[in-house]
């Protein structure tokens, strides 16, 4: 089903300002979208009425490179999930890492309620599914294996983030 008919019948929000987090920075430009929910990967296994329940609570943001999409230490009341462009994890240490269509920030501070823990910025012009965090629960709810891919990419995050520790400690050593 198209986004944009969901604009269309009006069961999908589009916030007439663009509006991200108070913390976005750069001009943020409106598109129509026309996007089929079922061909991004998270929502492949989704019915027909899973589909439409997740249209109703997303929003398409186009944003142009540069744009500071959260920022660390700051509060976070929205989830992103990459529809094109790539962005920038800005990390504490080492080098950023890359995020690309089809990966998704913006759950730790969704799922644990503390500040945002990066630094998140768009390298390319992209475009952006967001969901407010009172939606949060209707992604888990409808989304088959939801809470599987969150559990899988929160480990994969761990997992690197301490090889990348690990890395900087050696290095550091032979310094
Ligand atoms: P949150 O803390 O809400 O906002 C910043 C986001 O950056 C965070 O959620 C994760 O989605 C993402 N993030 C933080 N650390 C990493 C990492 N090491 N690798 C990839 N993404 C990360």
């Amino acid at each position: 089903m198209e986004l944009v008919s969901r604009m269309m019948d009006g069961s999908l929000s589009y916030d007439p300002k663009n509006r991200l987090e108070p913390v976005l920075s750069g001009s943020v430009v409106q598109r129509s979208a026309k996007i089929e929910l079922g061909e991004v990967p998270m929502f492949e296994g989704c019915s027909e009425r899973q589909l439409r329940s997740i249209a109703k609570i997303a929003r398409v943001v186009d944003t142009p490179a540069g744009t500071v999409i959260t920022r660390v230490g700051e509060p976070g009341s929205e989830f992103y999930l990459i529809l094109d462009g790539t962005l920038s994890v800005d990390l504490s240490v080492g080098k950023p890492v890359a995020l690309r269509p089809g990966e998704f920030f913006g759950e730790m501070s969704l799922l644990d309620g503390d500040p945002r823990s990066a630094t998140v910025v768009s390298d390319t012009p992209a475009r952006l599914l967001v969901i407010k965090r009172e939606n949060f629960s209707v992604l888990r709810r409808e989304v088959p294996d939801f809470t599987q891919i969150l559990l899988v990419t929160l480990s994969r995050r761990v997992r690197h983030a301490e090889q990348r520790a690990d890395r900087m400690g050696a290095a550091s050593a032979t310094l």
